[in-house]
């Protein structure tokens, strides 16, 4: 527990490359790190971009998966996930674009682009750390609730909550806002061998009280972190509220 989202941010990017810096990663043997969107991990990012600036840490060998992205939108929308990521993060440092994975809500065959992206992670040897945020109903990626925990990447439909959540980045619209998504499952993060999750703000108190004190169930699919045997969560006070 960090006192505001500015610690909570830099708690979170200071692990992060600890962890990328201890593996010591080479061509052969890249760091493999998930990836989130949304306004949790945007600190986390400037605090990552500012390492890379004075030179604490290198991006060239590390291997990214986001996590989601949005179905139907073509990559360069300004709300895609693709843009988010380029804007906020891959501009910035000196990673190498093949090694960037996103999966891309506008193949022609999204099954097969799901199963393909798996079988990538697969064959790098797994995700080191996965990073992440919650929705305020405790959804993980785009793993809504009812999601089965053992999920893999697939084709979600959203939530009506998360439609409404996410129209704020859509003129507030939300006839704007994608109906399906394309995301990475439950089951996909908690293979991971670390998963570290970012909860601010007093509107993720009740979702983060479920993460931690309630019981492991499908309709708050962050629960599934509680089997996680290296599962953190980095959050700020106003976060904690309902714990
Ligand atoms: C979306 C994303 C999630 C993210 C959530 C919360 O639903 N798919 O990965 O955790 O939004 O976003 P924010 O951090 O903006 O509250």
């Amino acid at each position: 527990i960090q006192p505001d989202y500015n610690s909570l941010s830099q708690w979170a990017a200071n692990y992060v490359v600890a962890k990328i810096n201890a593996a010591k990663p080479t061509a052969e043997q890249p760091f493999v790190l998930g990836l989130p969107t949304g306004s949790s991990p945007l600190g986390m990012y400037k605090g990552l971009i500012k390492h890379y600036q004075e030179k604490r840490v290198s991006f060239r060998h590390v291997v990214t998966f986001n996590m989601d992205e949005y179905v139907g939108l073509p990559k360069d929308h300004p709300q895609s996930y693709y843009t988010f990521m380029w804007d906020n993060f891959f501009n910035h440092v000196d990673i190498d674009a093949a090694n960037v994975n996103i999966l891309n809500g506008s193949a022609p065959d999204l099954d097969a682009e799901c199963a393909a992206y798996e079988a990538k992670m697969k064959a790098l040897g797994g995700v080191d750390l996965f990073l992440g945020g919650i929705g305020p109903d405790g959804h993980i990626a785009f793993n809504e609730p009812g999601s089965s925990l053992s999920s893999r990447t697939r084709i979600k439909t959203l939530t009506h909550d998360t439609i409404i959540a996410n129209s704020r980045f859509f003129d507030n619209d939300v006839n704007k806002v994608p109906k399906t998504s394309v995301t990475v499952g439950v089951g996909t993060i908690l293979d991971a061998k670390e998963v570290l999750i970012m909860v601010n703000g007093h509107n993720k108190a009740r979702a983060l009280a479920q993460a931690v004190e309630g019981a492991v169930n499908q309709m708050w699919t962050i629960t599934a972190l509680q089997l996680h045997p290296k599962g953190i969560i980095v959050c700020d006070e106003a976060a904690t509220d309902e714990l």
